[in-house]
């Protein structure tokens, strides 16, 4: 086990009068690949602003690399490469000259400058198009270029808030192989923040929030334990249904989305006993492996997107 490097305590976070977070802490050790994994609005990005110094926590505390986020000012920014949301490429400057500018901001010039980029061009495959415009790049390598760029100062923490957002699952998968390319051969701890469960399964160490607050902490392996045996998924033209389920089956529910959850240890057989329960009450059902959509559901009791969850 290595040393604590990102620590957050009870911090607390208010627009208006709508907590962002609310009493949120957790620890990230060195050499984490730390998941922050929540639905939109629950506090991500808040947290990541205190965590880069963009913004003062109101309560609690925050530090990262033991340098206290309210005081650590530029020496905790020279500690952490940053990965926002939104691309920050000038995409009329080739790949190299991007990594180059963000070489001079950081205070590095000349040959040591050179020989940084070099070695961030071959780390990432990207000596090949070293020499083109970055708006020309396909999505997926511009996220490489970003990350290379957030890590020329070779910081200790690398900051990543939903930085696969926009990405088709291929480009984000060429993302993330880059990122644990990098983790091989370089000592960085890694906090990243995201709504997709598939892309939370990448963390060594996952933080579930919802509405501000930690729910659950643990590697996603043993997150997903959690969730006993086969989830079945029901839709229902009977607003009733899931208390029929619960008193015909004895079996507890959840709901959201329009859709009737239970967990059970042979779903297969539980759905034809409750079609053959309520006949013409199931639009449909689906049974599948407990993921980490679903430990969420039956932590937080809400899903991660609302939208597609409900198959709208
Ligand atoms: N600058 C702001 N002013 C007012 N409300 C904000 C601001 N930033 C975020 N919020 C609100 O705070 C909550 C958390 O937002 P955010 O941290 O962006 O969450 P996430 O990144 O998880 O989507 C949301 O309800 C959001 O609308
Ligand atoms: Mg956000």
């Amino acid at each position: 086990m290595g040393a604590q490097i990102v620590e957050a305590s009870a911090l607390r976070h208010v627009y208006g009068d709508r907590p962002a977070l609310n009493g949120l802490s957790f620890t990230v050790v060195e050499g984490d690949v730390y998941g922050i994994l929540g639905p939109n609005g629950c506090g991500k990005s808040t947290l990541f602003r205190i965590l880069c110094t963009l913004e003062k926590p109101q309560q609690g505390k925050a530090s990262v690399t033991g340098l206290d986020v309210a005081t650590g000012g530029m020496r905790l920014r020279g500690e952490i490469g940053v990965v926002f949301q939104n691309g920050s490429l000038d995409r009329r400057l080739t790949v190299r000259e991007n990594l180059v500018a963000q070489g001079h901001l950081q205070g590095i010039s000349g040959k040591p400058l050179n020989g940084r980029v070099d070695e961030l061009l071959a780390e990432f495959n990207l000596e090949d198009r070293a020499k083109d415009e970055t708006r020309t790049l396909s999505g997926g390598l511009k996220r490489k270029v970003e990350i290379a760029k957030a890590i020329i100062h070779r910081p200790r923490v690398l900051l990543l808030d939903e930085a696969s957002t926009g990405l088709d699952p291929s480009a984000r998968r060429e993302m993330w192989a880059a990122l644990k390319r990098l983790r091989e051969s370089t000592p960085v701890t890694i906090l990243f923040t995201t709504h997709l469960m598939d892309e939370a399964e990448n963390a060594t160490r996952l933080l579930l929030i919802s509405h501000g607050r930690a729910v659950a902490e643990d590697s996603p392996e043993r997150l997903k334990s959690l969730v006993g045996g086969d989830v079945v998924r029901f839709e229902s033209s009977n607003p009733d249904f899931a208390a029929g389920l619960k008193e015909r089956f004895g079996v507890g529910t959840q709901e959201a989305g329009g859709f009737v959850s239970v967990e059970t240890p042979a779903g297969h057989r539980f759905i034809a006993d409750a079609f053959e329960a309520f006949p013409g009450q199931i639009v449909s059902a689906s049974l599948h492996r407990p993921t980490l959509e679903d430990v969420f559901f039956k932590l937080a009791g809400e899903r991660l997107a609302g939208s597609e969850a409900a198959g709208a």
